[in-house]
């Protein structure tokens, strides 16, 4: 289906009805089942997630059982008072990470999106701190570093791709916050390798070696599957030489999280060892750059087709002055409406982690068997005409006139597994928005509206969404200059 957006920019979607499921099937294991062959089903779930979610919800309701081959049933569910019970729920009552093992072949099984109970409680522990608080204000001045130098690079009247840009603007960001590699040898040599191992997941094709077992076959480096197990042999290696590196020199008072999550202990005083820790680098890559670079793609193809929203944006950001440090952008009420419209619109990943039930539950009124996967669809629920009307359109100003719930608001989850980097993942949009439109006017070069297409795990932009800096505007000074005098 093709929907027109406000701006004239076109998803694949439809706007939702609030029609609801039927709750009266009497069928405890799969309500609202889809009826197509599962085959097809999974077909239809890797090349356009968004349509088979959108023609599930139009056909069944509020919640439908997907039955995706090999992958089995699971329960989309797209009405915010079910999703409310789930998040209410005891987490001791679901099983999450195993509902994560699709993902195993990239990460394994030892990080934290496999983990469940007390190994998961105890993970998130040991790494929340580093992503949160006073730790997050110290990264500010590095991420306005990159910030500046990925924008020097756009030359007045030279078309370039936002999402590359994006993407090498997030990467930076992972590997010299999280990784803490800012230069040097093994620095050069990590980010080709990183991007080729992410290259897997970037189109649909590529997808389906995660999603079909039977493509994973390791015959040497002439294989897709060889190729992408060489890369994280050699990935594993460099990351093993960088921790090897700093455990001989000690503690040198970096703040970077691999940094930190090397120093960090549970109450018992242990500490992760050396797998768990390039894992857990690995995965923070895996869920945190691709996700953010979308993100931040999607808001200035918006933005800039929308000069209402920035001049209100500029007069905001004017209306610091001497005040625009890092904290003071992030409180912005206008900015941030911008952000969170964008990922209102442009929810990155389609689906939360399933929860599955670990004895028979009950949610509004419907009992689901143990063990049957719960998904809410944070596509759908953003699509709701009832909370967002006209969901198609870009409009801010609708998170300045209401306040949404966590289960109608959800880009980021919530529960007990709520993102691990949401504040990062903001505060890096955040600076991006105030540094580029205080300097640049540019003009989106996609004629044609972009399409929202499968990337791996992801829902990007189908192009690389063309823009073009027309004129830079009287330079305004960085966040990290101004920052420095307060
Ligand atoms: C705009 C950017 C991002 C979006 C939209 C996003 C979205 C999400 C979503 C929807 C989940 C699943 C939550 C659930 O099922 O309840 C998640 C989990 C997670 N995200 Fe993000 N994320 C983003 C950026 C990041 C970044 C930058 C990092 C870290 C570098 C990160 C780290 C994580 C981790 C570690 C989890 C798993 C948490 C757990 O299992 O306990 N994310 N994210």
């Amino acid at each position: 289906m093709e929907l027109k957006t406000g701006n004239d920019s076109t998803v694949d979607s439809a706007t939702l009805d609030n029609t609801t499921g039927d709750r009266t099937t009497g069928n405890n294991t799969s309500p609202n089942r889809v009826s197509s062959p599962p085959l097809q089903q999974l077909l239809g779930w890797i090349i356009d997630p968004v349509r088979y979610q959108v023609q599930g919800r139009q056909q069944y309701g509020d919640f439908f059982t997907a039955n995706l081959s090999g992958l089995g049933p699971m329960v989309i569910i797209s009405d915010p008072k079910m999703i409310q019970e789930i998040f209410s729920y005891d987490a001791s009552k679901f099983d999450i990470g195993r509902g994560n093992t699709i993902i195993a072949p990239l990460l394994g099984m030892r990080n934290l999106l496999m983990l469940d109970g007390e190994a998961h409680r105890n993970k998130r522990k040991l790494l929340m701190p580093s992503f949160h608080g006073e730790r997050l204000q110290t990264y500010c001045q590095q991420i306005e570093d990159i910030i500046t130098n990925i924008t020097q690079q756009w030359q007045p009247g030279k078309p370039f791709g936002m999402l590359t840009a994006m993407r090498q603007m997030s990467l930076e960001v992972i590997v010299q916050v999280v990784f803490g590699l800012r230069e040097g040898d093994r620095y050069e040599q990590l980010k080709p390798l990183l991007r080729a191992w992410l290259h897997v997941l970037d189109s649909p094709l590529r997808a389906s070696l995660i999603f079909f077992k039977f493509l994973q076959q390791d015959f040497g480096t002439w294989s897709p599957w060889g190729r992408i197990q060489e890369r994280q042999r050699k990935l594993h290696e460099l990351l093993q030489a960088e921790i090897d590196e700093r455990r001989a020199v000690g503690d040198t008072g970096r703040s970077d999280i691999l940094s930190l999550l090397m120093a960090a202990r549970d109450e018992n005083g242990q500490g992760m060892d050396d797998e768990e820790l390039r894992t857990e680098l690995l995965m923070l890559l895996l869920v945190g750059h691709e996700t953010t670079a979308i993100s931040m793609a999607w808001m200035f193809h918006q933005i800039y087709q929308n000069p209402a929203i920035l001049d209100r944006l500029r007069q905001e950001i004017q209306s610091l002055g001497d005040k625009a440090n890092p904290l003071a952008i992030a409180q912005l009420p206008y900015l941030t409406a911008v952000c969170q419209e964008t990922l209102r619109m442009y929810p990155v990943a389609p689906l939360l982690f399933p929860r599955i039930p670990k004895e028979p539950i009950t949610i509004a009124g419907q009992t689901f068997a143990a063990g049957t996967p719960l998904v809410s669809s944070i596509y759908l629920v953003h699509y709701r005409e009832d909370l967002y009307p006209n969901p198609n359109e870009f409009r801010p100003e609708r998170f300045l006139e209401r306040q949404y719930s966590p289960s109608e608001y959800l880009p980021f989850g919530g529960g007990n597994r709520r993102c691990l980097g949401y504040a990062l993942a903001q505060m890096e949009m955040k600076l991006a928005l105030a540094h580029v439109v205080q300097r640049y006017e540019m003009l989106v070069t996609d004629t044609l509206p972009i399409k929202i297409h499968r990337r791996g795990f992801t829902l990007a932009p189908q192009t690389d969404v063309g823009m073009v800096v027309t004129s830079r505007r009287k330079a305004a000074p960085s966040v990290s200059a101004i920052s420095a005098r307060v």
